[in-house]
């Protein structure tokens, strides 16, 4: 697929039917993802899947409220997002290189991500982006190491609708020239 069209019809999708995803398409979606940048190259990026029925099931029973609960039904996976803390936008000694400390590792996981979310599209998967989610029992549950901070998580599946394109600003709205 081209990616203007990939681009222009990504689109968040809360209902999907139920059919399996496979591991093979999981591992290109995180090939996608590792292929953006990062600061110094630093990687920090890391991929909890959820692959299973079961585990699908119990992550939406133990660690979502009603509503990602019910966006979630009939996905294939569930792909947990985190990053190494004090790394991306930090010195060797520690110290963070300029005010934004951790945001460097956030801003770096978020360009993977929406690599993964395009790669996706190009593969005829559809996905949702979710931050509303319990940290301390998905951390529990996924048994994450406490150097990694828990950002999103994605779920992706085959879609049961086609959903409008949300309103978006326009570029004149959000761009200042000099
Ligand atoms: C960081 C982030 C967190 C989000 N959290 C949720 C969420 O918890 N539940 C949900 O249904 N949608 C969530 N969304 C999806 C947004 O509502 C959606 O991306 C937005 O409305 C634009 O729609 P589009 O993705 O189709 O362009 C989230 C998106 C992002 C980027």
């Amino acid at each position: 697929m081209e990616l203007k069209d990939v681009i222009v019809q990504r689109r968040t999708v809360r209902k999907y039917c139920g059919k399996e995803v496979l591991k093979e398409d999981l591992e290109a979606l995180v090939e996608a993802a590792n292929l953006a940048p990062s600061w110094k190259n630093s990687q920090t990026g890391r991929y909890y899947i959820i692959h299973s029925k079961e585990m699908i099931d119990k992550y939406r029973n133990d660690c979502f409220g009603e509503y990602n609960a019910g966006n979630t039904k009939g996905v294939g996976a569930l792909i947990v997002t985190t990053f190494v803390e004090k790394r991306a936008g930090f010195e060797r000694d520690g110290t963070p290189s300029n005010e934004l400390g951790n945001g460097w590792g956030c801003y770096d996981l978020g360009l993977q991500n929406q690599n993964l979310l395009l790669k996706a599209h190009d593969l005829g998967l559809s996905t949702l982006v979710m931050g509303i989610r319990d940290e301390p029992k998905t951390r529990s549950l996924l048994d994450i190491p406490s150097q990694e901070l828990i950002v999103s998580v994605i779920a992706v599946g085959y879609a049961l609708e086609t959903p409008d394109k949300p309103n978006r600003k326009a570029v004149s709205d959000i761009v200042k020239f000099y």
